[in-house]
């Protein structure tokens, strides 16, 4: 099974896609994940993408879609994946289609999470994560057992740059003029599912399994 999220930053997508991936034995493939491993390992890709990433803007689209079908056409993908944060663009999107629909392949759902943008500062400005496990928390609504330490690595919490309020705010509207249009696009084709997240993480984990279990 092949499924894309979409949802404003910070409407879950990275927590919900680790849940939905476990679920449905599949792989996580997040374009934002893949960048910052890039950033860290100090890589062309990674260098040219800090300034973009931390000003809320989007890097080009040839760069994200070589980086992207570079993961989606490795063996560890051949079972399925679920995409978080690409695409990102109609272009991103028209551009994959092709690319799978030469394999054999296609986007079997796509769910839009959808969030209050109250609801999405709240969540940005309080999301914390461990550079060593990858795992994110959120100082209220997800609290790590010791304040500021991973439980899982015990190593200090991190603030990403980009969830500074006023790269939160240059985000949200990236996402509605380049992102959002890909609502429409995805209804169009009969894929598109829409489910609610702004209940409980768990309570949004289920409405989407359900959403996309096979009919
Ligand atoms: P990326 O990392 O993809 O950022 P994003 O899409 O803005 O999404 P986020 O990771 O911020 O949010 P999320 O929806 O995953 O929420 P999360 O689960 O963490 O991209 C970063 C940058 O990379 C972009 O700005 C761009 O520059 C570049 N980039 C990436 N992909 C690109 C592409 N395709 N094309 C071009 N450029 C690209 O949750 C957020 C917080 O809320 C957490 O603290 C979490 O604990 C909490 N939370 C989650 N669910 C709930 C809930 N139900 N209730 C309460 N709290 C919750």
């Amino acid at each position: 099974m092949n499924l894309v999220l979409l949802g404003p930053p910070g409407a879950g997508k990275g927590t919900q896609a680790v849940q939905i991936a476990q679920s449905f034995e599949i792989v996580h493939l997040s374009s934002g994940d893949i960048l910052r491993a890039e950033r860290k390992n100090k890589t062309d890709l990674g260098n040219k993408a800090q300034g973009i990433m931390d000003r809320g803007v989007l890097v080009s689209d040839n760069v994200i879609l070589a980086m992207m079908m570079d993961h989606i056409d490795r063996p560890d993908a051949a079972a399925g994946f679920v995409l978080d944060g690409f695409p990102r663009t109609v272009v991103q999107a028209e551009r994959l289609d092709e690319s799978l629909a030469e394999k054999g392949k296609k986007i079997n759902a796509v769910v839009n999470i959808q969030v209050s943008e109250d609801d999405v500062v709240k969540r940005l400005t309080g999301r914390l994560y461990c550079a060593k496990s990858g795992r994110t928390y959120h100082v209220d609504f997800s609290p790590p057992k010791s304040p500021g330490i991973c439980d899982e690595s015990g190593e200090p919490l991190l603030r990403r740059k980009d969830d500074e309020p006023d790269v939160v705010r240059q985000r949200l509207l990236t996402y509605r003029q380049a992102t959002e249009p890909l609502v429409g696009y995805y209804r169009e084709r009969g894929v598109l599912c829409v489910v609610d997240g702004s209940g409980a993480p768990d309570s949004v984990t289920e409405a989407i399994r359900k959403a996309c279990r096979p009919q």
